[in-house]
């Protein structure tokens, strides 16, 4: 994470503390889920890059049953199955499927260890993008949900049009909960459709 603790305590910093979530990123999917509809009541989600669980939070709140992955440990939230495991192994997606085969939205904020090294981190953060999707793909339902975080930089519309033949709507957004100088967009996807049709 960059910048020092003054700059983290910003509005969505007091806001997540007062409601009990764990991350101000919880507003991030809260307004992206009034906006996009992305995980309704009853929905199973898969939650990657999940700790420290603010989006799992928000998932239980809207009525989801979540399964939630990462590469560091989270404290349990009722409702949210946990898997610690790295999401660009192919044995994390084994577990995953140990516990269902479909889900209804994957989401993933996973972020890379932040270096300041704007091309750097933004590879990074490309490799973790496409980790998630490859796994969105395997497990996504028919006419399901896709949401994950990018960095953003060169490599940002070649995925993009690795994307965009596997969903009905496409786009990229910034939330308003996003730091102001952040470099961060997130890609929605919705309608997941496997034949590789435009
Ligand atoms: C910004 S945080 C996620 C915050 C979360 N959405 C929340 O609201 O609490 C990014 C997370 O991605 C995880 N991550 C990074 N690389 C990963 C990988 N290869 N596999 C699984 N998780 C990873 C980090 O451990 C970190 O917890």
């Amino acid at each position: 994470m960059s910048g020092n603790r003054k700059d983290k305590r910003d509005h969505y910093y007091w806001e997540a503390k007062k409601k009990g979530y764990r991350s101000r990123a919880a507003f991030k999917l809260l307004q992206m889920n009034r906006t996009f509809k992305l995980i309704k009541s009853g929905d199973l989600v898969l939650d990657l890059g999940s700790s420290p669980g603010g989006w799992s939070q928000i998932a239980v709140e809207i009525g989801a049953t979540v399964v939630a992955v990462d590469i560091n440990p989270m404290p349990p939230i009722e409702g949210v199955k946990f898997i610690q495991g790295d999401i660009t192994s192919p044995e994390t997606l084994e577990r995953i499927r140990e516990i269902s085969e479909a889900y209804d939205a994957v989401i993933s904020d996973a972020s890379p260890k932040i270096t300041g090294k704007w091309t750097i981190d933004h590879l990074r953060s490309i490799d973790l993008a496409r980790a998630s999707f490859n796994i969105a793909k395997e497990v996504l339902k028919p006419g399901g949900s896709f949401l994950v975080k990018i960095f953003q930089g060169e490599e940002i519309g070649k995925l993009f049009n690795e994307f965009k033949p596997y969903f009905r709507f496409k786009k990229f957004h910034s939330p308003k909960a996003s730091r102001k100088r952040s470099s961060e967009v997130y890609f929605i996807g919705k309608g997941f459709r496997r034949a590789h049709s435009q």
